[in-house]
């Protein structure tokens, strides 16, 4: 990935909030891209260069975490009230910075249901979960900032020690059909790939303030399960209907079978010219099992 015409430099430092599973990710490749890059978790990590930044019990990060910052990337979800905890605690802070560019990670629910039918950047967001509205309202904030912001919007994220192996690893798998029901999902390196990607290519590329970083195959959860029992080898259990399992399932597990849609990452892969490492689940998954 290494581009010496790149419209990122060497002196630009990033600084990651929320460094969970997506976090992670970005700021292990950046580092080894040999950008500076500093986290912020809600607890103390390993890493020497995370800082502590908990919004819910009022701890703001060290001041110092902001020195020299050009880059910014938000993982942090949207709180309880439907406020973004990095604008309530530090927009001042961010303003004040000369800051080149802020990255957003949002997700595909603002697109609510559409039938099973393909959706794209240009189609209004119509969200249906609270969850969704609340995350649009965020997105809302974001590009009312006056921050130079970029926003990703995500479908179900997975890699390697997250993905439906470990889920079926850790019996907490229920084979689940339901007529005509997708979803899209996206590997974590494509994430972090594709906005570095976006970073590096900047000056030539035309901007675009939202975009959906999917792969190419939504698809039905059977289809991966299934994948994923034969890359373990086991035999895949009798799949039981939605109708039967709902009353079962929990309100949060519930709600994701009442949206379908399709992803359409036209706008990165096509327009912008993005290649995704990971094109459809049996790729990606087959990279997780292989790390797993
Ligand atoms: N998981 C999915 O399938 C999916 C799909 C679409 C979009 N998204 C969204 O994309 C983003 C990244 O996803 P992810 O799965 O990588 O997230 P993740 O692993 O859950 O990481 C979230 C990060 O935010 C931090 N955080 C949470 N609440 C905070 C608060 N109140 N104050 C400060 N920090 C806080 C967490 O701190 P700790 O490190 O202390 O936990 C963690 O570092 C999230 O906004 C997520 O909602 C996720």
């Amino acid at each position: 990935m290494k581009n010496p015409a790149s419209s990122l430099n060497i002196k630009n430092k990033f600084l990651i909030l929320g460094c969970g599973f997506s976090g992670s990710f970005f700021a292990k490749k950046i580092r080894q891209l040999g950008y500076t890059a500093l986290t912020t978790s809600r607890s103390l990590t390993k890493d020497p260069d995370s800082f502590i930044f908990d919004s819910e019990n009022g701890i703001p990060p060290s001041k110092k975490i902001f020195d020299g910052v050009t880059h910014i990337l938000s993982c942090i979800p949207p709180d309880k009230n439907g406020k973004d905890p990095v604008l309530k605690i530090l927009k001042d802070n961010l303003k004040s910075l000369s800051l080149e560019w802020v990255g957003y990670l949002s997700t595909t629910g603002v697109y609510g249901d559409t039938k099973g039918d393909w959706v794209s950047e240009i189609n209004e967001p119509n969200p249906f979960q609270k969850r969704s509205h609340m995350r649009l309202n965020c997105e809302k904030e974001w590009l009312e900032s006056g921050l130079p912001v970029q926003i990703f919007r995500l479908p179900g994220i997975y890699g390697p020690g997250r993905s439906t192996i470990e889920a079926i690893k850790n019996k907490k798998i229920r084979v689940i059909s339901k007529k005509n029901q997708v979803f899209s999902r996206i590997h974590v390196a494509d994430i972090t790939n594709a906005i570095i990607y976006l970073l590096q290519n900047r000056k030539t590329l035309k901007f675009y303030q939202i975009i959906n970083i999917a792969d190419d195959e939504p698809c039905s959860q059977i289809e991966v399960i299934k994948y994923c029992h034969d890359l373990l080898g086991l035999r895949m259990p009798k799949p039981i209907s939605f109708e039967d399992a709902k009353e079962e399932l929990s309100p949060i597990a519930k709600s994701f079978w009442i949206e379908n849609r399709r992803v359409s990452n036209k706008l990165l892969c096509e327009t912008l010219g993005y290649k995704l490492i990971y094109k459809n689940y049996r790729i990606g998954l087959r990279n997780c099992y292989l790390n797993s």
